[in-house]
């Protein structure tokens, strides 16, 4: 313990402690609060309490990990909730800034650790050059820089988000908004339902799920057979477009709408050829509006097919626009990811998940361009390639 703690000596030092307002006490940072006003204008306020960081003297790496953990989680939710207020631009680039900001810290302390195993690995009774000591000093100084920024930035963000709403209606009322409200009237037949996700827009049909892992399911998107062209424009993947018995995508326009008023649970479901089932559920998921193309959300995997949305940050779905091969979001330069794999979907640059790709019956050949969950089991980014024989996506509130 004593050789320990000598060797780390220098050693950086973090905590983040985030204080709730005294009238909130929860362990949650950060919460959304949903409200329906009469003309359905303002459907989210947000609370976050003071953030307030410290940077006492203990040279525990460990914990400083766990601290940016919680900020990480604190700033998903703080995107989601000013993604979900369509706050304006100038927000959203100051959200990227601190996105870059965690990432660095992130870095810094990955680096961090490998550097304390190295020390470790000098043996007992090495000590500390020169060098090592000035390394760990401006290590610390970037660290402590970083993190002011980091809360700064923070302050000012919630400043702007944390505008209040005028109505405090709760939410459950008028016609059934999603599958979820559908089961909960008693239904509990699989099939089609019409429900109302915008009371001032006409209501959508849509299929529902009322029989798996507790049923209340809004079916997104289903691949089975083949039988509908998923290479399409931008208007047919806004309005949706084929067979809600058979393959479909249910469209942006109605995904923005439902998921706007809370907190939606994605599941997918995967079938490959050799009769093998897996599912992701990621714990939330939104899709923004027409004005922000349709920017995902997604975050909170756990399941068995892996996470293929945030397989990486070089391939990360998460927080990209929509594509298709008349419209390019993407984040390839030099050409359309949408029309290179003939699919509309959210594209990095560009993939590491496509079900909207082309239903192979099987094994194929060429282009990646067939149904594709980047991290099945024997799938890999590089090597083999077979389309997918069942896939669907489906959608519940998380507090169903
Ligand atoms: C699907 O539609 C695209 C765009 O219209 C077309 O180029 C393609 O040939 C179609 N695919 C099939 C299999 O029909
Ligand atoms: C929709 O798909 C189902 C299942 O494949 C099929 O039985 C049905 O005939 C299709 N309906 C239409 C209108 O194509
Ligand atoms: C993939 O793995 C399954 C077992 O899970 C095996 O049956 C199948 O042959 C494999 N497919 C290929 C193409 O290697």
């Amino acid at each position: 313990m004593a050789v320990l703690s000598t060797t780390l000596v220098g050693f950086l030092i973090l905590a983040v402690s985030f204080l709730p307002s005294p009238a909130r006490a929860q362990s949650c940072p950060a919460s959304v609060t949903t409200l329906c006003s009469a003309d359905d204008q303002c459907n989210y306020a947000l609370e976050i309490p003071t953030l307030k960081m410290t940077l006492p003297v203990n040279p525990r790496v460990k914990a400083a990990e766990k601290d940016l953990e919680t900020l990480e989680k604190t700033f998903a939710q703080l995107r989601l909730a000013v993604l979900r207020r369509n706050i304006n631009q100038e927000v959203l680039n100051r959200l990227n800034e601190v996105a870059n900001n965690l990432k660095a810290v992130r870095e810094s302390l990955d680096g961090a650790r490998e550097r304390n195993v190295e020390v470790l690995h000098a043996g007992q009774h090495v000590k500390q050059d020169r060098d090592t000591q000035r390394g760990l000093k401006t290590l610390e100084e970037s660290m402590d820089q970083k993190f002011t920024g980091l809360k700064g930035m923070l302050e000012k963000l919630l400043k702007t988000c944390a505008r209040e709403c005028s109505s405090d209606n709760p939410v459950s009322r008028g016609p059934p908004k999603d599958c979820a409200d559908v089961y909960k009237t008693g239904l509990r037949e699989n099939g089609v339902y019409s429900i109302t996700p915008n009371i001032n827009q006409d209501s959508v049909d849509v299929y529902c799920d009322m029989k798996s892992g507790g049923g209340g399911w809004t079916v997104i998107q289903r691949r089975m057979d083949g039988s509908v062209n998923f290479t399409r424009k931008w208007a047919d993947y806004q309005r949706g477009f084929g067979n809600l018995t058979g393959e479909f995508w249910l469209g942006l326009d109605a995904l923005h709408e439902i998921t706007r008023r809370q907190d939606y649970v994605l599941r997918v479901e995967l079938e490959d050829w050799d009769k093998v089932r897996k599912f992701a559920r990621y714990g939330a998921f939104y899709v923004a509006d027409a004005r922000d193309k349709y920017r995902l959300h997604i975050d909170g995997y756990s399941g068995t097919a892996g996470d293929a949305f945030r397989f990486s940050d070089q391939y990360m779905h998460d927080n990209q626009q929509f594509t298709t091969y008349d419209e390019d979001h993407d984040k390839y330069p030099s050409g359309n990811c949408g029309r290179y794999y003939k699919a509309g979907w959210w594209f990095d640059a560009c993939l590491a998940t496509n079900l909207n790709g082309v239903y192979y019956h099987g094994m194929y050949t060429g282009i990646r361009d067939g149904i594709f969950w980047g991290t099945w089991h024997n799938l890999t980014l590089d090597d083999l390639r077979f389309s997918f024989k069942y896939v669907d996506m489906k959608i519940r509130p998380v507090t169903f």
